[in-house]
């Protein structure tokens, strides 16, 4: 802010050309009342100026001297041994003609001293009234860019200064390195004293360190009434202290030329230094216009005290913070990555469309959480989703495959029964591979279910007999398609675990799964307990599974679908705890419609389900070449075959119809009914498949 400058230079130029005709007027004797006004006007004209900041100043500058960009003016730079000097660019006017004392004058600037070590010599800066803007042969170093060792001390100098030292130049008898001084012509200070300020009336003062690269001010004034220079020093955000740090008495009038240039020299030594003024102003024949400190230029942020400070605090914390950001980027990255973690190998590639990945699993049952779980199955939990993009509903199954080696056996048998396509099996869409022998199966979604649940978990009679029949139909399909309709012959093995789609046409899940796990590895979980009447009694023996031991569990299917009853219920009369049993005596008395579901009333086809219910024990027959096959099974239910009444009567006559020998003579040791309603699987897949390869 360098208000008007030329104007300024003008009107010093007016004072000058007044006081001239002034003398001229003196010379003629000739006082009117004219000429005291113009004296007047040239006293209200008296030189000021005032800077805030430096930018678009007209000042007189050399050596490293500089205006920065955001208005400091920069007497030195990081160069070592600068000097730089810096002026008012017109002389002023500083004594008074008539009488030739220096005038009344004061000044106030701001100052920073930024060394680039906080505790090595700076030197300084001085303020500086001088004659001339050029210093011949002046050094920089202790010299502050004001004498060199000849001229120092030479009453020709006419030089008054104030320095601002931060060296102990013992040569100069310096106090220390901090400290402030009014030299006259010669750097051994007239008078100086470590820099401090008056902290109250009685003396108190504090220390302040002028190379702390912290911005201070100075007050310079100089009462031309009884010549006393006082010197007032304080940081920025202190008022000026009442109390001066130096107050001589001092006539600058034999000193001082009637004109002189004022403004500021420093020089530095080999510690890199830079010294700045923020801003000054100054004021003849008055207190100087106090400087506003919130226009003045910030310091550079590239002090040693600020430079510690940024290190020290600055660059830790935001190093921490860093730091903490990318290492939980990273964190969350790598939980994501292992969370969607998938195994994927060359070999997988082939199954292409048959791969899913976890993330849509994922995404599809909404991270497997329980609200979607559909059941727990023996081997593993399944839930209901639907895939992110096609918006197919679909169930998901966990299983857990530990044998590593096996793990291609076992997808390349996954991904061959997906293959499997018939009305009356449930589809598999594809599989995912997980690290840790997690295997994900996706299989078409069947809203209604499965049977199990519906024959006896839901309120009973849910299921017609039309239903029923129809349901019957479809899982013989589904198991001859199995047996007989493919390059293989596929064992179910879990005839009960039927699920319904959407038009309860009934449909075979999980087929084939089991014999993956290794032939009859599963015969002494608990779950073999809710397929107890399931099991065809040579299995218990043989542990070998056959498509006959799937007639087997078919007849009592067929048994369980009639007589809306378990294979075994431990609360019945004693002789009837076994249905095949229960049945079979009931057909041989002719009253074989007394086992119909009663939840039926009397709303079924009498020869359709007098057809089940023998089809029933004829599959229940314990000689499994005496059980027919499911192709049979289908001719007799759809009426293409009549059934044999000849074979039961030969049923009967082994003897056999139920091996109580071999695998249920401890049936009184089963659970209660209840139990055995929670141990029955609600989803399928239970115990025992494999196949009869
Ligand atoms: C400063 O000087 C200008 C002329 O240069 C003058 O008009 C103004 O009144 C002066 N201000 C003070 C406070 O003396
Ligand atoms: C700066 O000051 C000098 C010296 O008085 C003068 O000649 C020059 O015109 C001034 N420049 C501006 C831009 O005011
Ligand atoms: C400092 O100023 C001097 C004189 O103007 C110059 O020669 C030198 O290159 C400057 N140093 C830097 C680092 O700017
Ligand atoms: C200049 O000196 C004369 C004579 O001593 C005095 O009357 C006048 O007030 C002085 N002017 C100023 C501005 O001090
Ligand atoms: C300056 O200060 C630093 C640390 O405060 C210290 O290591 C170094 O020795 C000091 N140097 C001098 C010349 O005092
Ligand atoms: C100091 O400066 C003066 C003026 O330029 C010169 O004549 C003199 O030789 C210098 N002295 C030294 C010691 O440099
Ligand atoms: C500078 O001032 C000191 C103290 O007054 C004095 O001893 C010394 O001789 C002076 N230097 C010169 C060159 O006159
Ligand atoms: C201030 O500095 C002076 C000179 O260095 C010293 O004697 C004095 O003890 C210091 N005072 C305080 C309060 O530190
Ligand atoms: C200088 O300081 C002394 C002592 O505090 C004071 O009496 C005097 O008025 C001051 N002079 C100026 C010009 O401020």
């Amino acid at each position: 802010m360098g208000d008007k400058t030329s104007r300024r230079c003008r009107s010093t130029r007016r004072t000058r050309t007044i006081s001239t005709m002034f003398v001229k007027v003196k010379l003629l004797l000739l006082l009117c009342p004219f000429l005291s006004l113009v004296m007047t006007l040239a006293a209200s004209d008296d030189a000021n100026f005032t800077y805030n900041d430096f930018r678009g100043a007209n000042l007189s500058l050399d050596g490293s001297a500089q205006i920065t960009p955001n208005g400091l003016l920069m007497l030195t730079n990081e160069s070592s041994r600068q000097m730089g000097h810096a002026f008012y660019p017109c002389p002023l006017q500083f004594k008074n003609q008539s009488d030739g004392n220096v005038f009344t004058f004061s000044s106030t600037f701001v100052f920073g001293i930024l060394s680039e070590y906080q505790n090595l010599s700076a030197h300084g800066i001085a303020f500086v009234i001088t004659p001339s803007r050029g210093f011949p042969g002046a050094r920089p170093t202790q010299y502050l860019g004001l004498f060199n060792e000849s001229t120092n001390g030479d009453p020709s100098n006419h030089i008054v200064a104030v320095e601002l030292d931060t060296f102990h130049s013992k040569e100069f008898s310096d106090i220390d390195d901090n400290h402030v001084g009014i030299d006259i012509n010669n750097l051994t200070s007239v008078d100086s004293k470590p820099a401090s300020y008056a902290t109250d009336q009685s003396g108190g003062h504090k220390n302040i360190s002028l190379k702390s690269g912290k911005a201070m001010q100075v007050w310079i004034e100089y009462n031309g009434l009884d010549g006393r220079i006082n010197v007032t020093l304080a940081p920025i955000n202190v008022p000026k202290p009442d109390i001066p740090l130096l107050s001589l008495r001092y006539n600058l009038s034999p000193i001082m030329k009637d004109s002189m240039y004022v403004g500021f020299s420093s020089g530095t030594g080999t510690v890199p230094t830079f010294h700045y003024v923020l801003g000054w102003s100054f004021k003849m024949n008055g207190p100087a216009k106090e400087l506003v400190i919130s226009q003045l230029p910030k310091l550079p942020r590239v002090g040693p005290k600020e430079h510690s400070k940024f290190l020290t605090v600055g660059m830790p914390i935001i190093g921490l913070v860093l730091a903490s950001t990318v290492i939980s980027v990273i964190l969350f990255i790598v939980r994501r990555k292992r969370k969607f973690a998938e195994e994927l190998e060359d070999w997988e590639l082939e199954y292409g469309p048959h791969r899913f990945k976890y993330k849509d699993l994922y995404t599809a049952t909404k991270g497997f959480r329980d609200k979607e779980l559909l059941g727990i199955g023996g081997f593993g939990r399944v839930y209901r989703g639907v895939l992110p993009t096609s918006k197919i509903e679909v169930a998901v199954k966990r299983v857990s495959h530990e044998s590593k080696q096996g793990t291609r056996e076992f997808v390349a048998e996954i991904v061959c029964m997906g293959r499997l396509q018939q009305r009356n099996l449930v589809q598999l869409l594809g599989y995912c591979r997980r690290k840790g022998g997690e295997i994900l199966l996706v299989y078409d979604y069947m809203p209604n279910g499965s049977l199990d649940k519906l024959l006896f978990n839901q309120p009973k009679a849910k299921l017609n007999w039309g239903q029923r029949f129809q349901i019957i139909k479809g899982v013989a399909s589904g198991l001859f398609y199995l047996h007989e309709g493919w390059e293989k012959v596929v064992v179910h093995r879990d005839v009960k675990s039927s699920l319904l789609d959407s038009e309860f046409n009934a449909r075979l899940g999980d087929f084939g799964l089991a014999r993956l796990y290794g032939h009859g590895s599963d015969f002494k979980t608990t779950h073999v307990v809710g397929t107890l009447g399931y099991l065809a009694p040579e299995l218990t023996r043989t542990s070998k599974p056959s498509p006959s031991t799937d007639v087997f569990s078919f007849g009592a299917f067929l048994l369980e679908v009639a007589c809306g009853r378990r294979p075994i219920d431990p609360q019945a009369s004693a002789e009837d705890v076994i249905l095949v049993d229960w049945v079979f005596s009931c057909w041989s008395r002719g009253t074989i419609l007394e086992t119909v579901d009663p939840n039926l009333g009397s709303d079924y086809v009498a020869e359709e389900i007098i057809l089940v219910l023998k089809l029933g024990l004829l599959c229940s027959h314990s000689i499994p070449t005496s059980r027919p096959t499911m192709r049979q099974v289908m001719r007799f239910l759809v009426g293409a075959a009549p059934l044999p009444d000849s074979s039961l009567h030969g049923l009967s006559a082994s003897g056999l119809i139920f091996g109580h020998d071999e695998g249920f003579s401890n049936f009184a040791t089963l659970p209660s009914s209840t139990e055995l309603a929670s141990t029955q699987p609600s989803l399928s897949s239970d115990s025992l498949l494999s196949t009869g390869r």
